[in-house]
């Protein structure tokens, strides 16, 4: 991150060294804001996200230890250096425990203060980057490659390509499954914020009720339940960008607050009435039509403005079929986790190319994902596909006795298929139960239920 995009402010009631400080700071590239007291500094910590706070522990009225305390408990993320006039080591002792990153003896030497700088925001970096690390890591590891190479997809990896370094505003819109969240990662990858944090919020998964508290964070007591102040999303990817997940359903009490944020990097948390800043490239998507829901009077017509910006339409699967061999080999070849490698034939190929995938792409890695497991000689066959209009086949069924299907009790059916899952995947019953659906109690209920054995 460039140095000018890092904020520190000095807080010292000594006027020669708050403006040698400054100067000194400003001059190695830092943004620099100062405080002649720590009332002054309590109120500018309020309003702006700083970075490091450099401050004088002995100061009349509110002392440099009472700005450390707050800092703290309201904004832990912003490393604190206290500056000491004595080497009094209880003071020292008592900084460092109530969360300071380091203390200086005064006076300094520049090179020393310097050093001390630097090595807080690298502090905060690491801190920043384990938070942004899980997400980070469940994206690594799932997804990464887009697949495809039909005009419709590229003009689409175009768009984003070129939108990616600019800060723009970008909504992603497209049918359930058609890799929304997939080019929400490309373009973060492919952006000047990359290695920033990138955060994710999920606006159907979190009831209205909470969807405020949680992207802007609220203070201690704004709830009944609010024993200590929580910072928002928001300021958890302050720099970085923040996705906003299935926004079509976001609340209509929380809309306006968005609207805001994205005009002017402001926002208040609740129960808060200090106005705060955080900068965050927003990216959004949805399976839902905007403009429909604008009409229909559930989406605020300046809010979708703001958003769309640049519209990212995704085809569904149906629009580019070309890409289902590619899908289909890199979903054998990368992702599976079965012990051999299987392959596909011909037929089978056909039949996925004459469905219609409703579900799209993630219907199609389900479908293949679960062929791999029940198919023989590992090779996938027509028979082993499970798409809805086609018959439910079984894994021990072959050509000559397809009326099996019919015949056989649904609970045995089920036994069947549960237990060739479990063979296939060696008894690993966390994978087993993700593929079938069903939760692990289900599932260690359903081996109880039905004896059921693997090697
Ligand atoms: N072009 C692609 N190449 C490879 N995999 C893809 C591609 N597009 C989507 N996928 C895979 O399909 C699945 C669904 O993708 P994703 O979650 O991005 O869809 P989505 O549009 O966000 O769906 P929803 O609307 O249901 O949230 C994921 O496993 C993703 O990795
Ligand atoms: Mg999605």
């Amino acid at each position: 991150m460039a140095k000018k995009d890092q904020t520190i402010l000095v807080v010292d009631d000594e006027e020669t060294f708050r403006y040698m400080l400054s100067t000194l700071i400003s001059g190695a590239g830092y943004t620099v804001e100062t405080a002649s007291d720590g009332i002054a500094a309590i109120n500018a910590i309020q309003t702006n996200l700083y970075d490091v706070v450099l401050c004088d522990v002995r100061m009349p009225k509110v002392d440099g230890i009472e700005v450390l305390k707050f800092i703290k408990t309201n904004y832990p993320r912003t490393e604190v250096v206290m500056l000491t006039g004595t080497a009094d080591v209880r003071i020292a002792v008592e900084c460092m425990k109530t969360g300071a990153y380091d203390h200086i003896l005064k006076p300094t030497t520049s090179d020393d203060l310097l050093t001390t700088i630097e090595r807080a925001l690298e502090h905060q970096q690491l801190i920043r980057n384990n938070a942004v690390m899980k997400t980070e890591l469940e994206r690594l590891q799932g997804n990464g490659d887009i697949i495809g190479e039909s005009t419709a997809l590229r003009r689409v990896l175009d768009v984003a390509a070129k939108v990616a370094p600019t800060e723009s505003t970008v909504l992603i819109q497209g049918p359930s499954g058609t890799g929304k969240e997939l080019i929400a990662n490309y373009i973060y990858q492919r952006s000047e914020r990359y290695g920033l944090p990138f955060v994710t919020v999920n606006c159907a998964s979190i009831p209205d009720t909470l969807i405020e508290a949680e992207l802007f964070g609220y203070e201690k007591g704004a709830f009944t339940d609010a024993q200590k102040m929580k910072p928002g999303i928001v300021e958890i990817a302050d720099k970085g960008t923040l996705f906003l997940d299935e926004i079509g359903d976001i609340s209509p009490i929380v809309q306006p607050k968005i609207l805001r944020f994205i005009q002017s990097g402001e926002f208040r948390r609740v129960g808060g009435n200090q106005i705060l800043k955080a900068d965050c490239r927003i990216l959004s998507a949805t399976n839902k039509n905007l403009k429909e829901e604008v009409k229909e009077g559930r989406f605020r017509e300046d809010l979708l403005y703001r958003l769309n910006v640049i519209t990212i339409e995704l085809p569904s699967l149906q629009q580019r079929r070309d890409d289902i061999p590619l899908l289909v080999n890199s979903f054998l070849t990368t992702r599976m986790k079965t012990r051999v490698p299987k392959s596909i034939s011909d037929k089978a190929i056909e039949v996925l190319l004459s469905y219609d995938w409703p579900g799209n792409i993630r219907e199609l890695e389900n479908v293949i994902e679960r062929a791999a497991i029940l198919c023989q000689n590992n090779i996938i066959e027509p028979r082993d596909l499970s798409l809805p209009n086609s018959p439910m086949t079984l894994p021990s069924t072959n050509g000559r006795d397809s009326k099996v299907g019919t015949t056989i009790p649904l609970k045995e059916i089920e036994r069947m298929h549960i237990e060739a899952v479990l063979q296939s995947l060696r008894g690993n019953k966390t994978e087993t139960a993700k593929i079938l659906g069903i939760s692990l109690k289900t599932l260690y209920t359903k081996i109880q239920q039905y004896q059921l054995r693997w090697n």
